[in-house]
């Protein structure tokens, strides 16, 4: 395949450092033409070391002054509130990879895809929250999609080459993350710290936090109706513990292909960044006869009412979603500050539903001006009234 080169957003998280891995990899495929962080500027530093990349991104200022002073003019620095999106807008690249976290990643999905690039996407709120307006600039021909999310690339592997017509359900599993065996009462002494301690996956708090709740279980639901087009009714999660099975697709005749391979983000990355094709990758292999047993329970909603509050709001469609990632990000942010309970995530997303009136979300204002509306004043309010 011909060199690609990738802008990468989130370089310095999780998925940002293993995607680093693929392109370690294979240098003669990708090269990092760009990158972005938030607040880990010495990481960041030591990546245009390694990369030399034409441009980054870094939130504050004055870090994005330390990058210039040790750089000088062999690298463009952008920062401050609009310089993601021209980082976006003015770089050279062929694939967006979008790992920043949260809604703040959305513009960023939309000005590639306006650019007419292949966006490999982690950052999973841009469909939760933008996932209708994505879908009509796909529509309009606009750019492409590919999931770097592990359930929906193990669905993407499964689909191909198959008829649409032939679908009967997407089947997503899930972990059922570090409490799948508590009882609901001791839900009240979860601390953070259990929380963040997930059973299968190394990643980051937010993503780690929204596994312990399902809450991203859910959003991976609605990023599922999107890619795939498929109505919620054909969509069902499966709890699976051991994390091996990623995903399935159900047929009309009854048969189920799956995708399976060890809980590791690296295979999802390299296959969105090369699809369609397939790159080889060495280490580690499955073993199923070392594994031995493979477990699968239906999903608890009234433990882990997440899940059907993500479900609800995707079906109401319009802003519902978006007051759900919102009202999440708030929560999740209290949660890991001590300021709510574990309990009080659900509570707190549910509490903003309740008082929310839906609209449709088919452009980015009233997506932003719900986002932010949702930001100001949930927790306060929610507070207030206990
Ligand atoms: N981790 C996984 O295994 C996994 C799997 C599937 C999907 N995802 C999705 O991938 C996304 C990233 O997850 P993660 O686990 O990699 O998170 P993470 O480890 O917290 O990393 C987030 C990255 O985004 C950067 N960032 C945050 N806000 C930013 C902003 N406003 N502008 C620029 N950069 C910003 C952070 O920079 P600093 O570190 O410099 O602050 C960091 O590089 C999430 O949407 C998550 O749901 C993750």
């Amino acid at each position: 395949m011909s060199l690609q080169k990738i802008l990468l957003l989130g370089s310095t998280g999780s998925i940002g450092t293993s995607t680093i891995q693929c392109v370690r990899r294979f240098k003669d495929s990708f090269s990092v033409s760009g990158m972005a962080a938030s607040r880990n500027v010495d990481r960041l530093i030591d990546q245009i070391i390694e990369f030399s990349p034409s441009s980054v991104y870094i939130s504050d200022p004055a870090d994005a002054k330390k990058i210039t002073d040790r750089f000088g003019d062999s690298i463009k620095v952008y920062c401050g509130e609009s310089g993601l999106e021209s980082l976006v807008n003015d770089t050279d690249y062929d694939i967006l990879l979008n790992a920043i976290v949260g809604a703040a990643g959305l513009r960023s999905t939309i000005a590639a895809l306006k650019r007419n690039k292949k966006v490999a996407l982690a950052n999973k709120e841009s469909l939760v929250v933008g996932g209708e307006y994505i879908t009509s600039l796909l529509n309009q021909g606009y750019g492409s999609l590919v999931p770097v999310d592990s359930e929906h690339s193990a669905i993407l592997q499964c689909l191909a080459g198959v008829k649409d017509s032939t679908i009967e359900s997407l089947i997503l599993t899930a972990s059922g993350g570090p409490f799948r065996n508590r009882s609901k009462e001791d839900f009240l002494s979860i601390t953070p710290a259990d929380a963040l301690n997930h059973p299968t996956w190394s990643m980051g708090k937010k993503i780690t936090i929204d596994s312990a709740t399902l809450m991203n279980k859910g959003f991976e639901v609605i990023e599922a109706h999107h890619l795939f087009k498929l109505p919620y009714k054909q969509l069902r999660v499966w709890i699976h513990p051991q994390s091996i099975i990623h995903s399935l697709v159900e047929f009309h005749d009854g048969a189920i292909l799956a995708q399976l391979g060890l809980p590791d983000m690296e295979l999802p990355i390299q296959y969105a960044l090369s699809y369609p094709e397939r790159l080889p990758m060495h280490g580690k292999r499955l073993s199923l006869p070392q594994i031995r047993q493979l477990d699968f329970f239906d999903p608890d909603l009234d433990r882990f009412p997440c899940l059907k509050l993500c479900i609800d709001a995707g079906t109401a469609g319009g802003t519902a979603p978006v007051v759900v990632n919102a009202a999440n990000e708030v929560a999740v942010e209290a949660f890991l500050e001590n300021k709510i309970a574990f309990n009080d995530i659900p509570g707190l997303v549910a509490f903003a539903l309740d008082n929310h009136q839906v609209h449709p979300a088919d452009n980015l204002e009233i997506i932003e001006e719900t986002d932010r509306s949702v930001r100001l004043t949930i927790l306060n309010k929610y507070l207030s009234r206990r």
